[in-house]
């Protein structure tokens, strides 16, 4: 019922879940704030090296939320001479950008303006961008595919479409996730492990709660009243395989069809390759080390992907 809903249903409970979601967001998702920056590193360097020959370049950052991806370009460009990024940010929440705005006072991000806008819908000049940038946001899309051909007009030839933290698809039909969910079982039993991360899982409980009664609030002002939590966050998560708390092993994104025809591929690389389970943990834990460890024996088979694409001359 949930892969059929209408896509116009898809995009109002998005902005309805993510305008409340924009005062937990930072909070309710620490691995963007940890884990991601550390993953992200790679991509984030290779745009700006290929970016040296300009002085400025424009960025439009779609579904931009509390502005993880300015912020995070302006700490990488920190050691580098040029090129200086100008930025169009823009989100279907209102809230995520006045978050955004807010945030990004006084982190050396120079923001050009600020759009509430459908990333599928994007009513920008031809060729006025020269990079795009979508973190964590094609699968809230019902057509990411659109999205992405919509990026080709935006940009002009030789521009870079940076897509990141979008979920693998085939990830949940893997042998390492059989593997990994051995290791989840096992993890799960260590009675001491459980009950160091009690004292968190409280605070984090009623931090759930109090979001979820918001969120219900509003889809009920907006007469959406039939559906169950899970629901909500399966139409929210559209293409996630983990969305609403049962496992998805057919949903997914696949970095390589999604960049095809009209683009060239820079690099792509996977990373998560033990899905979920190390993402909220600690920077030396154990399981982040195997997740590295993993990472290198296997470098395609991560659980999540970025993807650096060039728009080819025709
Ligand atoms: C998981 S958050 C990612 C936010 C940010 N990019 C980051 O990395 O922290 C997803 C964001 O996509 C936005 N979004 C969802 N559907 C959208 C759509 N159709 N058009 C534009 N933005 C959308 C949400 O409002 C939300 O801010």
């Amino acid at each position: 019922m949930v892969e059929e809903s209408a896509p116009s249903l898809v995009k109002q409970i998005n902005a309805i879940y993510h305008d409340v979601e924009a005062q937990f967001y930072n909070a309710r998702h620490p691995e963007i704030f940890d884990y991601e920056q550390e993953e992200l590193l790679g991509m984030a360097r290779l745009v700006v090296e290929r970016l040296s020959g300009f002085d400025t370049v424009t960025c439009i950052d779609f579904g931009t939320g509390t502005g993880f991806i300015p912020e995070f370009f302006a700490k990488t460009l920190m050691g580098y001479e040029k090129p200086s990024f100008r930025w169009v940010l823009c989100d279907i929440s209102l809230t995520m950008l006045q978050v955004a705005r807010e945030r990004l006072k006084n982190r050396g991000c120079q923001v050009l303006g600020c759009v509430v806008m459908d990333a599928e819908r994007p009513a920008f000049k031809a060729g006025s961008a020269d990079v795009i940038t979508v973190n964590s946001v094609l699968h809230h899309l019902p057509a990411p595919q659109e999205f992405v051909r919509e990026c080709l007009g935006l940009l002009h030839y030789g521009g870079l479409l940076v897509i990141s933290h979008e979920p693998k698809l085939g990830y949940y039909r893997s042998f390492l996730w059989h593997v990994v969910k051995g290791v989840q079982y096992v993890y799960s039993r260590l009675k001491y492990l459980r009950t160091a991360l009690q004292p968190r899982q409280q605070v984090g409980n009623s931090r759930n709660a109090l979001f979820w009664e918001q969120v219900e609030s509003k889809l009920g002002a907006a007469k959406i009243t039939h559906l169950s939590r899970e629901q909500v966050q399966k139409l929210v998560d559209f293409h996630s395989p983990t969305a609403g708390g049962s496992l998805g092993p057919n949903r997914g994104l696949d970095a390589l069809h999604l960049v095809s025809g009209g683009w060239e591929i820079v690099q792509t690389h996977t990373y998560a390759h033990l899905g979920k389970l190390a993402l909220k943990q600690p920077k030396h834990s154990l399981l982040r080390r195997i997740d590295k460890v993993l990472r290198v024996v296997f470098p395609r088979a991560g659980s999540l992907f970025w993807v650096v694409a060039r728009k080819a001359q025709q």
